[in-house]
């Protein structure tokens, strides 16, 4: 679906998912969300916010899941996702703190395959994710999900794409700074999801947009497996849809 603008756009999705909330809320169940980073969910916490500022839209049914953390990385660096997800929804809203998952940057490295097994038995405990909010990146990553990322990856650490680690150089000033790995769900965790939400914004992702929604499902461009998700909604604003 093509939007003339992300503001609008991010509005739409933040309400699909809070008639989602109060949906899960009336039948007294979790709701099970798998929450993204990066500048693209911005405006979809904002308006969650508000929401819950505004018209009194609880989160103490929410269970969510985060996508994926940098590794190593300490929960307060500025840079984390621990921060951000704190910053721009968690500390505005009634959450419980013990339904927020966020992988953790600090677990040791040789307890790090054992962290990422428990962290998939955890989501799958809750039944699984009941909806999926997803940026892409310009390698065609979902999460951190990078090219060649097998379509039933489940959570794990991964190895970050060079320009991954570029595009995310000038909020560590410098690509040095960028840690070279990251844990992230996996392929397989993610479309287990009843309901995926991908947003995309601006003309830098537009070349990846096209590749995703019309080339062949493939390994080089992992956000392509999506095509096989009989319940995918890709959010555009005009921009991101020009190659189309
Ligand atoms: C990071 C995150 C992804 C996100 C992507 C795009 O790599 N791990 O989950 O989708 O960036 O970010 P942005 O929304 O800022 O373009």
């Amino acid at each position: 679906v093509v939007f003339k603008s992300s503001d609008y756009a991010s509005l739409i999705v933040a309400h699909e998912i809070a008639k989602l909330i109060k949906e899960k809320q009336k039948k007294e169940e979790y709701c099970v969300l798998g929450l993204a980073t990066g500048s693209s969910p911005i405006k979809v916490y904002e308006e969650l916010v508000r929401l819950h500022n505004e018209e009194d839209l609880s989160f103490v049914n929410v269970v969510t899941f985060n996508l994926d953390e940098y590794y190593p990385m300490d929960k307060n660096d500025m840079q984390s996702y621990h921060y951000f997800m704190h910053q721009h929804l968690f500390d505005h809203i009634d959450i419980l703190p013990e339904n927020i998952h966020i992988p953790d940057g600090t677990v040791k490295q040789e307890d790090l395959h054992q962290y990422c097994i428990d962290y998939e038995l955890k989501i799958n405990s809750f039944g699984g994710l009941d909806f999926q909010l997803l940026g892409i990146g310009r390698t065609g990553h979902i999460g951190f999900n990078e090219p060649g990322s097998h379509y039933n990856s489940v959570t794990r650490s991964i190895t970050l794409d060079h320009l991954t680690r570029s595009d995310a150089a000038s909020s560590f000033l410098g690509i040095d700074n960028v840690p070279k790995r990251a844990i992230t769900m996996g392929i397989g965790t993610i479309k287990k999801a009843s309901r995926i939400v991908i947003m995309a914004w601006g003309h830098k992702k537009a070349e990846i947009v096209k590749e995703t929604i019309e080339g062949s499902i493939s390994a080089t461009i992992p956000a392509t497996y999506l095509q096989n998700h009989t319940n995918t909604t890709f959010i555009l604003d005009k921009e991101a849809s020009e190659e189309l």
